[in-house]
């Protein structure tokens, strides 16, 4: 027997069907709501509203899980490797040894950058910032890689995913060496994922890199914990801009665009500037914990507090332990790293925040870790959007291969001017304040 929720307006009652999700889960069906009641909702930042059904992630908020395909991001941080998470992201499972070595042969052959895209790198203002280079460039992807596949047409899609997913991390680190004025370093057949791009990045023909595997293994831990995280504000780009039926270039460069945002993946950045703030101020969080509970001052606590996340967010243990692995492997003592803690101890006993549920979250630990690897600063969003990748490759083949997709076009209330007439140049005037 279908669960139903009744809604009654002004005296009328209707019934509207309830959809249940694999966790038990509820959600009120309202897609029929407006042709039955003439009523919409009003949900401002969607925190209340699902846009899909989907079988990719699964976060409890209130108890701190997060899973992809079902299995806990914990024993993939602990197991798998970023591309076999990504794989497992974009086809739903885990995937056999040939068909890794399958896809770890496809994701190699299209590790290249095709070469006339250098000029565009090189035509960037030095102090372009990466993140609208990487959003700029997966859309100029399009141009040289017109051929979009028709639905339905697995082999070459999935060869456009890996194209992307590969190219994305070579784009990366060549944007990097050219806004050094460096040398570019290419991709190399006999290094993993991670490892190519360590040393796409930090390569040089005077200081050879040399491949750590701890910060390989670091890195690959960063990038899964980071792959999806389920109808998130870049995701939902995603998602929009694809129900346009838009080639996945465009609608991943919206992602990337999105996730920019210092209240979303552009976190990870702030926080260490957050940090370092403390830190020349002398290290003592309060003054900076008053300002957060401030209702009147905008200062946010960077990399607290979360949408979904009403307690720790699952990904920020597994983030900090790797943080202090590496720090002690490189022998390096970074203060930050004794000031986030410090921050984080006396944020989650501050009653503001604990009445708020406002605790770290993925963005709080990870800029450290990334600053002990060597990456700077202005490329930790990218760094973010290498991860999130997978993740909104198979939200947008998810959406794209629902038969029941359609354009997303929200609805409004509005509350501007009621109808009036057009006024003539002479006989306009403004009130005198
Ligand atoms: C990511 O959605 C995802 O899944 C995102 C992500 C992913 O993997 O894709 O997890 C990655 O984006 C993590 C979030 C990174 N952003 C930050 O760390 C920026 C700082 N955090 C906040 O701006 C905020 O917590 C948000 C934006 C993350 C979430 O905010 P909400 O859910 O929109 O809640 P809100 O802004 O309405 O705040 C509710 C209350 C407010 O106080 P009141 O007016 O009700 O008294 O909590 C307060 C806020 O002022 N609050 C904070 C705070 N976050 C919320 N107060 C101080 N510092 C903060 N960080």
């Amino acid at each position: 027997m279908a669960k139903i929720a009744t809604l009654t307006v002004d005296g009328k009652n209707f019934e509207l069907p309830l959809v249940q999700g694999a966790e038990g889960e509820q959600a009120i069906d309202i897609s029929q709501l407006r042709s039955r009641t003439g009523l919409i909702t009003l949900d401002p930042g969607f925190a209340n509203t699902g846009s899909c059904e989907s079988g990719i992630t699964y976060m409890d908020g209130e108890k701190g899980i997060l899973r992809y395909r079902g299995i806990p991001v914990e024993q993939l941080a602990g197991k798998s490797t970023f591309v076999e998470t990504s794989y497992l992201l974009i086809n739903g499972e885990l995937p056999t040894r040939e068909e890794l070595t399958r896809f770890s042969i496809m994701l190699n052959d299209h590790s290249l950058v095709h070469e006339d895209m250098r000029t565009f790198f090189e035509y960037f203002p030095r102090g372009a910032h990466p993140m609208g280079i990487l959003s700029s460039m997966v859309n100029a992807l399009r141009a040289f890689y017109p051929e979009i596949p028709e639905r339905g047409e697995d082999e070459e899609t999935n060869m456009m995913f890996t194209r992307l997913l590969s190219k994305v991390r070579t784009m990366a680190a060549m944007s990097y060496k050219i806004s050094r004025g460096h040398k570019v370093v290419y991709p190399r057949h006999d290094l993993t994922y991670c490892a190519n791009f360590l040393n796409m990045m930090f390569d040089s023909p005077v200081r050879p890199y040399i491949i750590d595997n701890d910060l390989v293994k670091a890195l690959e831990v960063f990038w899964i914990l980071h792959a999806d995280h389920e109808q998130n504000c870049s995701t939902a780009a995603v998602r929009l801009v694809g129900s346009a039926r838009v080639n996945l270039y465009a609608a991943i460069a919206a992602g990337i665009s999105a996730l920019w945002g210092p209240l979303h993946g552009g976190a990870n950045q702030a926080v260490v500037e957050m940090l370092q703030q403390i830190h020349d101020s002398g290290g003592d969080p309060a003054p900076f914990l008053a300002r957060a509970r401030d209702r009147e001052d905008p200062f946010r606590l960077m990399g607290f507090g979360h949408r979904v996340y009403k307690t720790y967010d699952p990904r920020v243990k597994i983030m900090k332990k790797v943080c202090g692995k590496v720090l002690k492997k490189m022998k390096r003592h970074d203060p930050l790293m004794d000031v986030a803690m410090r921050l984080e101890e006396a944020a989650v006993k501050d009653p503001y925040f604990k009445d708020h549920n406002l605790y770290p979250n993925v963005d709080f630990y990870s800029g450290i870790l990334l600053r002990a690897i060597g990456i700077p600063v202005n490329m930790f969003t990218v760094m973010f959007a290498i991860g999130r990748l997978p993740g909104w490759i198979s939200q947008w083949k998810e959406a794209m291969d629902d038969p029941h997709w359609k354009l997303h076009r929200p609805r409004q209330v509005y509350i501007g001017s009621k109808v009036r007439d057009y006024v003539p140049m002479e006989k306009r005037k403004r009130p005198k304040n």
